[in-house]
């Protein structure tokens, strides 16, 4: 069990908020399956706190939160609540099952959002603070309070809320930068003063909650462990609101490789980082930027010559860090048309792939060999896909692709002809497109008639050589709801059909939930 809440001064805590403020970016919303999915990944690389979501807006946000904690052991799960009764009931019930449990509450503390958004006096967000935590405490002994917008609150309010609220109970007061408006040095001095300046600081952990709208989130945040915060709040790739939320890997990576400036660490297991990074772009369809920090495909690529050749004489001459230990693997081949259960189910383990059930097994083994006759070589990368591609797929599917022709030729215009199951009976479709990709999206919507509108289709090739399986996200958005649909095949078209049916799928399973900072309180 982490032991987070006992702290000592030379641990920080990882608070991821993947499941929460990740899911807030548009797009980026997940099934409760997937949710638990990446719990289980988060446990595994040791994350001290796992926001799992918002258990007041949705009953499937309730849900995935009461998920979440009945499955997690080793970490806590937390749950988000406005500072309100209701919010608070909600999530202390959410979290009934959890082996560690807490209760995040907050309220906006700077000027603009008191008086615009809550239009509510400074003493009365305070009293409203303090019962909230009180209320909190009676669920749980684990509570955190944030003044939203602290970044734009004044301090002197800021020291007079957060003494209240540690006196009412809160445990970790977490000081976040809502819009990504500070600078390091400045947010450092920030943390600083508080934990100065408020007379009862000792009894909590201070905690930073970053956002990245000026690039700075993982800076500030450093910035704020600096001056003695010792929780950091942050994200798989730096999912989130907007810009996004501090990188879970940047925050980590920087502490842990910087011993000497930093008299803290985490108690992360590094080498899970690159796997969870794939889970969660595979999962939300957000790939990551080739050049991105430590998870990037070219993170570790060298392709200078000189760059090259330092290397091969010693590697510390332009490595830092080293690319086993964040988790990358070398792209080897791993199985292939000849290779059996057993060597697939201990190379899934070895990659630490853990599947649901035994029928999952089958599955996605299945899978592989219909993947390996079309395929010779099967990479890491290729296994990774397969499985997310068996955890792509949602519970009673409404749409199913049964099969896809598609003629595509000099001259001619393209024409796809599929036969789809709409709830459970077989349909026919044909239509022609600008190439064959849309012809098939085309052919899709003449029988579903979505209302929907594209907002992204991307590919991805998993691996490198033309026979390798393209990995293909569509985004579809429909009266402001946004969802991401994923397909991974050898054939682009067949990937793309099935990711744009994907999509429509959790259209389907998705419904409108409250947003908990546009918040009535
Ligand atoms: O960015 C923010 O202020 C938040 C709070 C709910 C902590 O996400
Ligand atoms: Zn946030």
């Amino acid at each position: 069990m982490s032991n987070e809440f006992q702290h000592n001064s030379d641990q920080l805590i990882i608070f991821d908020t993947t499941l929460r403020d990740g899911e807030q970016s548009p797009g980026a919303s997940m099934t409760k399956d997937e949710k638990v999915r990446i719990a289980k990944a988060l446990e595994k690389m040791r994350v001290d706190v796992i926001e799992a979501g918002f258990p007041i807006a949705s009953p499937g946000d309730f849900e995935s939160v009461k998920a979440v904690a009945s499955v997690i052991k080793d970490s806590t799960v937390c749950g988000l609540a406005r500072a309100l009764e209701k919010d608070i009931s909600r999530a202390g019930e959410a979290l009934k099952p959890a082996a560690s449990s807490r209760i995040h509450t907050f309220i906006a503390t700077s000027p603009i959002h008191m008086k615009m958004k809550l239009r509510m006096q400074p003493d009365d967000v305070l009293a409203q603070a303090v019962d909230a935590v009180k209320m909190a405490r009676g669920f749980t002994d684990n509570v955190e309070f944030s003044p939203e917008d602290a970044g734009r609150s004044e301090l002197d309010f800021l020291c007079r809320i957060i003494e209240a609220v540690i006196d009412a109970g809160a445990t970790t007061i977490n000081i976040p930068d809502t819009v990504g408006y500070n600078i390091p040095h400045q947010f450092g001095e920030l943390i600083r003063q508080l934990i100065e300046r408020i007379p009862n600081s000792d009894r909590a952990v201070f905690s930073v909650h970053c956002h990245n709208d000026l690039g700075l989130a993982v800076g500030n945040s450093l910035a704020a462990v600096l001056n003695g915060a010792r929780q950091v709040e942050c994200t798989i790739n730096g999912l989130g609101e907007r810009a996004g939320n501090a990188a879970l890997e940047e925050v980590v990576m920087a502490v842990r490789t910087r011993q000497d400036v930093f008299s803290c660490d985490t108690r992360l297991d590094t080498t899970q980082i690159v796997p969870c990074s794939k889970l969660v772009s595979g999962i939300t369809g957000f790939p990551v930027q080739p050049n991105k920090a430590i998870v990037g495909a070219n993170a570790f690529a060298h392709e200078s010559g000189i760059h090259q050749d330092g290397i091969l004489k010693s590697r510390e001459t332009y490595e830092i860090m080293r690319a086993q230990d964040v988790g990358w693997s070398d792209n080897r081949m791993v199985l292939g048309k000849h290779s059996g259960r057993n060597a697939f189910r201990s190379r899934l383990q070895e990659l630490n792939i853990e599947l649901s059930s035994e029928q999952e097994l089958n599955e996605a083994f299945s899978r592989f060999k219909d993947l390996a006759d079309k395929k010779h070589e099967i990479f890491d990368e290729d296994l990774r896909a397969l499985v997310a591609d068996t955890s792509w797929a949602i519970e009673n599917e409404h749409f199913k692709l049964i099969s896809l022709k598609v003629c595509s030729e000099t001259g001619e215009t393209p024409n796809a002809q599929l036969v789809l199951e709409i709830g459970g009976e077989e349909v026919s479709a044909s239509a022609t497109g600008g190439g064959p990709v849309d012809a098939s999206f085309r052919a899709i919507e003449s029988v579903v008639n979505s209302d929907t509108q594209l907002q992204l289709y991307s590919v991805n090739n998993i691996t490198s050589g033309t026979d390798a399986q393209g990995e293909v996200t569509v985004r579809l958005e429909k009266g402001g709801r946004i969802v991401s649909g994923q397909g991974a095949d050898t054939d682009i078209v067949i990937a793309s059909a099935n990711a744009y049916i994907n999509a429509l799928n959790k259209l389907e399973k998705t419904v409108d939930r409250e947003h908990p900072q546009l918040g009535d309180v």
